[in-house]
């Protein structure tokens, strides 16, 4: 097993990576009293709950099974977790442990924010993309029908259990939705890593383990560095949302759970690398090299032709990063670097907005 640090003063906390990390980590050390209530799904619940459960014996341990999907990520399932923390009379001594996708652990670490103004909370992601990115750094939260994940709390977990195990029954749509988020750190952070993934993308698509287990690690390594430069995105933790602007917006368009996360944010990334090209700011092979990553891990790299400028300016004009009216983009400056600006020509956004329609028309 391996582990790391999200070093934040009085809240820092390990995370554990590797094959057995769940068995082999004591979760009981970071649980401070009786009362604990597990959050999952119904596709997870059959497959993981009990290995989960059988670890906490001599705990009050209590379960909350939420329907699987992103159009549930709502403050109404939310409130399912405080219905049943009430029923059951959980106190602030209580502990919650997400067990899940990123769904299941945005939903729990809001509900640990909130219920009774903050209990512990701990996360073990099932989800390559969960366990690279969503589980780490306190981003909590829901979506509103007018914009994704607009309700939510920097709230931080006490640990966080990245056990690759849980993957042998992840399908292959989910392997690569999580390697959509993997890619994106080498292309803001890290040019080694990024060359990295050009030699080990197959492996990492046939889940090799140890392939994983590495860019799990590296993946955490750079998201912690990040997030405990800048907990609260007030500057470089916005680099993190490379391509999201525009994978948001597509997410919302098509239907919360019809691109998952991470094929919007593929497409996106390509959207964010395009306008960086037209902008002079990188060449045309960095945007071939990030087209054949991301084709051979099968995802898009082009958003829905159903989607028009004008769409996709609205939808990205309620984006959390918009200051004073105006949109603004995380861009790539040179591979291992990105920029957060709004100083772009309108017209170039707009052409990078139409490539899903002229793509089409190509086809
Ligand atoms: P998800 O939680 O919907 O999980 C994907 C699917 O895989 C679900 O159907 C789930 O039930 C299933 N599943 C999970 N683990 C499994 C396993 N081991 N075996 C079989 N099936 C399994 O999606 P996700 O990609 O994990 O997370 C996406 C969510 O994370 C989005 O809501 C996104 O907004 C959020 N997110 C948050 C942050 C953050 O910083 N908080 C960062 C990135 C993404
Ligand atoms: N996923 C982006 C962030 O955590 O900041």
């Amino acid at each position: 097993m391996n582990s790391l640090r999200v070093e934040l003063g009085d809240r820092s906390y390990p995370i554990f990576v590797g094959a057995g990390a769940l068995q082999q980590c004591d979760l009981t050390h970071y649980i401070k009293a009786k009362q604990v209530l597990v959050v999952t799904n119904e596709t997870i619940a059959p497959l993981y709950l009990e290995k989960l459960t059988q670890l906490l014996s001599g705990y009050e341990v209590e379960q909350v099974i939420l329907p699987d999907g992103e159009r549930f990520k709502t403050l109404e399932y939310v409130n399912k977790i405080f219905d049943q923390l009430l029923t059951v009379k959980h106190n602030r001594s209580t502990t919650l442990i997400a067990l899940g996708g990123g769904v299941v652990g945005d939903m729990t670490g809001f509900a640990a924010a909130c219920y009774q103004r903050g209990v512990d909370f701990i996360q073990v992601p099932t989800t390559i993309l969960s366990q690279v990115d969503s589980s780490v750094g306190g981003k909590t939260g829901v979506n509103h029908p007018l914009g994704k994940n607009m309700i939510g709390a920097f709230y931080q977990p006490k640990l966080v259990v990245a056990d690759i195990d849980f993957f042998v029954t992840l399908p292959k749509r989910e392997v690569a939705a999580g390697i959509a988020e993997i890619i994106k750190y080498g292309l803001i952070y890290d040019a080694d890593f990024f060359v990295w993934l050009e030699e080990n993308i197959d492996k990492l698509m046939a889940k090799n383990q140890q392939a994983l287990t590495y860019a799990i690690m590296r993946s955490c390594e750079i998201k912690a560095e990040v997030v405990a430069k800048d907990e609260t995105e007030q500057g470089i933790r916005a680099w993190l949302n490379l391509g999201h602007t525009f994978g948001h917006a597509i997410e919302t368009h098509q239907g919360y759970g019809n691109w998952l996360h991470g094929e919007a944010v593929a497409a996106g990334t390509m959207m964010a690398l395009d306008l960086s090209l037209r902008l002079g700011w990188i060449d045309a092979h960095l945007v071939a090299r990030a087209k054949r990553l991301f084709e051979t891990a099968m995802l898009p790299i082009v958003p829905p032709n159903n989607m028009s400028v004008d769409e996709f300016i609205e939808l990205m004009s309620v984006d959390k990063k918009v200051l004073n009216g105006k949109i603004r983009l995380i861009l790539i400056e040179k591979l291992g670097r990105a920029v957060v600006t709004d100083s772009f020509d309108m017209n170039l956004l707009k052409q990078t907005l139409s490539i899903g329609q002229v793509s089409s028309l190509k086809q």
